[in-house]
């Protein structure tokens, strides 16, 4: 059972109360929540842009990301969609229109993401900068590598890096990649951690420039502070914000008795 949380944004919180859960996927209700708030965060601050996932599936979260764009604005789902079988981008079309999302918002764009240059993602992408990126396809350090060089690539001033699964017990070395990726662009934060809801909805973690931090941070902080973790991350030298779904401390006291 995921947990019951919203973004504010009635077309995406009419989704995730019911929609959500029907899609096939891995990505959690959770983080798509926090996701969405992200892009309504950018919406409202004038900060406008495609938004693209790499590895889409059925689309349980781009389809949260296209109900959070703006009128004129669109998602595009990148994926090889030939696993579990070759209906797999119909089926992601199918539960577009079944929660409201039209080919106006959104397109499937079906390309193994190793081999994809800047160049081709931006005219996919209408030629305009990518204002959040959501890196959840092959999960090997390598291909995270790739990938997190291509979203850097093509990320606007304000844009966010989503990186799923990136304290998933099956992948232990992602995080590697993402390490290594932030000390190869020291204008690079991680912003946000996004906690897991279980092991199959594993973590995400956000990243941006240094200088939009202050953009997202107390944003984040305030609309979901039930599930904030007060204590924060420890992230190369700054603080980040924590979002779990249980938000607990640990006390010496209570340990003891
Ligand atoms: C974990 S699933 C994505 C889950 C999805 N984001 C959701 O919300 O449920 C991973 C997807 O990545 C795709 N994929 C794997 N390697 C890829 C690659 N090199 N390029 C593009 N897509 C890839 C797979 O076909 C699969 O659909």
């Amino acid at each position: 059972m995921s947990t019951e949380i919203f973004c504010g944004y009635g077309p995406v919180d009419a989704y995730l109360a019911d929609g959500f859960e029907r899609v096939p996927g891995m990505s959690s209700r959770f983080s798509a929540a926090i996701c969405a708030r992200v892009l309504r965060r950018q919406a409202e601050a004038g900060f406008k842009g495609p938004v693209v996932e790499i590895g889409t599936f059925e689309g349980r979260f781009l389809v949260a990301m296209a109900l959070a764009l703006e009128p004129g604005e669109r998602a595009y789902g990148f994926d090889t969609f030939d696993w579990p079988d070759e209906q797999v981008e119909e089926r992601f079309l199918a539960n577009c229109r079944a929660n409201g999302v039209g080919p106006e918002r959104v397109a499937a764009v079906r390309r193994d993401s190793r081999n994809i240059a800047p160049i081709e993602l931006r005219n996919a992408t209408d030629g305009k900068p990518v204002r959040f990126l959501h890196i959840d396809g092959d999960h090997s350090p390598e291909t995270v590598a790739s990938d997190l060089a291509l979203a850097q690539s093509v990320l606007s001033p304000q844009g966010v890096i989503a990186i799923d699964d990136v304290l998933h017990p099956e992948f232990p070395f992602l995080v590697v990649a993402v390490h290594q990726h932030l000390r190869a662009h020291p204008d690079m934060r991680l912003m946000c951690v996004i906690d897991r809801e279980d092991i199959v909805a594993a973590a995400k973690f956000l990243l941006c420039r240094a200088d939009a931090v202050a953009l997202y941070e107390q944003d984040l902080m305030t609309r979901f502070a039930a599930y904030h973790y007060i204590m924060g991350g420890d992230a190369l030298g700054h603080l980040c914000v924590v979002l779990t779904p249980k938000p607990r401390i640990f006390r010496l006291e209570r340990a003891r008795e």
